[in-house]
């Protein structure tokens, strides 16, 4: 893991939110629900990308589309391509931008990010608006975790043994950020999800 706390200063956290409220005007923030019971989780979701990450009663999987509107997801901005260049050595672009809205009380439980079949990319994760508590634990559910604050501006790379580590956000404190409007917080995360095409086998 590589944390960089913080990674982007008040002017460049101020200029990304302004570029996720606009695609989160195209593609309103859904509610995802637990596979097979339907049960809501209690952080809200949008996208931006080829590929968004979407949960419902079939499960978790990528689509091209938002599940309300119907259309395609808005194009990842520029800026997080160029965040995406400058903190990884990834040959590929990110083809998804999870956006999570967390309201003062939601959380998210302790899971991996497996629904990609490109394993080798790192997960670029940017923090903005409250702290939040996140867990960071191994490769086994029942292992032991360690936890550490996210602050608005911070970049937190999951990458070599902790791209498949377990992770979640235990708690949002509210009012420790003045970036958004009203208490909460917002965390993007870049993930590649197929394969690039035109990999070199460098052992030919
Ligand atoms: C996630 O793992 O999907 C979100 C992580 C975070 O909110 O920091
Ligand atoms: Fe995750």
């Amino acid at each position: 893991m590589q944390l960089h706390s913080p990674y982007l200063d008040w002017d460049a956290q101020k200029a990304l939110l302004d570029e996720i409220r606009d695609i989160v005007t195209k593609a309103p923030l859904f509610t995802p629900t637990m596979p097979r019971w339907g049960r809501p989780l209690s952080v809200r979701m949008s996208n931006c990308g080829p590929l968004g990450w979407i949960s419902d009663k079939s499960g978790y999987r990528y689509e091209p589309i938002h599940p309300d509107t119907g259309e395609p997801w808005p194009p990842i901005p520029q800026s997080l391509l160029d965040i995406w260049s400058e903190l990884t050595s990834y040959e590929a672009p990110p083809e998804a931008c999870l956006i999570n809205y967390y309201s003062p009380n939601a959380k998210i439980g302790l899971h991996v990010d497996s629904d990609e079949d490109d394993r080798n990319a790192p997960i670029l994760s940017l923090s903005l608006g409250d702290d939040a508590r996140f867990r960071l634990g191994g490769l086994e559910r029942n292992g032991p975790t360690k936890s550490f604050i996210l602050k608005s501006g911070d970049a937190l790379l999951l990458d070599g043994e902790d791209r498949m580590a377990y992770h979640g956000v235990d708690r949002i404190y509210p009012g420790t950020s003045t970036l958004l409007n009203e208490p909460g917080r917002i965390n993007l995360t870049l993930r590649r999800v197929t394969t690039p095409s035109g990999r070199r086998n460098h052992s030919m």
